[in-house]
């Protein structure tokens, strides 16, 4: 019989297996490094998994990424996405930005194909238009995500995909106890997308928590 302490290193020896299921090339690994050297979060393979799934399966031709940071999220959203797909990024970072675009020319992304935007999401996301895009990956900025996901559902076509990463806030979450303002906010947004009738939601574990909804 699996005791608990069993059971737990079979989760264990389970997440960490699906975080690495499908592997990172020397582009993205690069990539991942030059964010750890920025002090930046880039979501770990198994979320960027997801995301090409989802990508893929939606045949995104139009993603927003809100949050370029070195460019890990955007290169698994770009392998997902058709040939002709093109990614509009924002982030407030230059630096960071540089940094994805270099990971983009190493992975040999036609320039046409990303359209990365410095400045603040709150300014440049009232200026892209309604309902034209398949796919809208929020993670940056956890305080103005409420701002970001309803920007998002508006941004996105019928059948279109909302991810909202880190939902579970460094795990905090989904602990009742943690009642510091960020991690409410993030709470909150997870609440109120189960709960929206404009899209039908899952919360996946993968990293730091990976919100679907997808807009009906
Ligand atoms: C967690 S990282 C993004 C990770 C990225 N999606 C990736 O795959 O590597 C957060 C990024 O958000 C940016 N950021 C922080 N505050 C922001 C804000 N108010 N508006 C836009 N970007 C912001 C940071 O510069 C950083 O590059």
């Amino acid at each position: 019989m699996t005791s608990d302490v069993d059971a737990r290193h079979g989760r264990t020896a389970g997440w960490a297996y699906t975080e690495s299921f499908v592997p990172e090339d020397d582009v993205l690994l690069r990539a991942r490094e030059r964010a750890a050297e920025l002090g930046c979060h880039a979501p770990p393979p198994g979320t960027g998994a997801v995301l090409r799934v989802m990508a893929a399966s939606l045949a995104a031709r139009a993603v927003v990424e809100v949050g370029t940071g070195t460019g890990v999220g955007s290169l698994w959203l770009l392998r997902g996405m058709p040939a002709d797909g093109v990614l509009t990024t924002i982030d407030v970072e230059l630096e960071h930005q540089r940094a994805a675009k270099r990971a983009f020319a190493e992975a040999g992304i036609a320039p046409g194909r990303t359209r990365t935007i410095p400045g603040r999401p709150a300014d440049v996301l009232p200026r892209l238009t309604d309902g034209a895009y398949d796919l809208v990956l929020v993670g940056a900025d956890p305080y103005a995500y409420p701002e970001y996901v309803e920007e998002a559902l508006r941004l996105l076509r019928p059948g279109g995909v909302l991810a909202v990463d880190g939902a579970l806030h460094e795990g905090r979450v989904p602990d009742p106890a943690r009642r510091d303002e960020v991690t409410t906010v993030v709470r909150e947004v997870g609440r109120a997308l189960r709960a929206d009738e404009r899209v039908v939601p899952a919360l996946l574990p993968s990293g730091d928590g990976l919100l679907l909804a997808v807009r009906r």
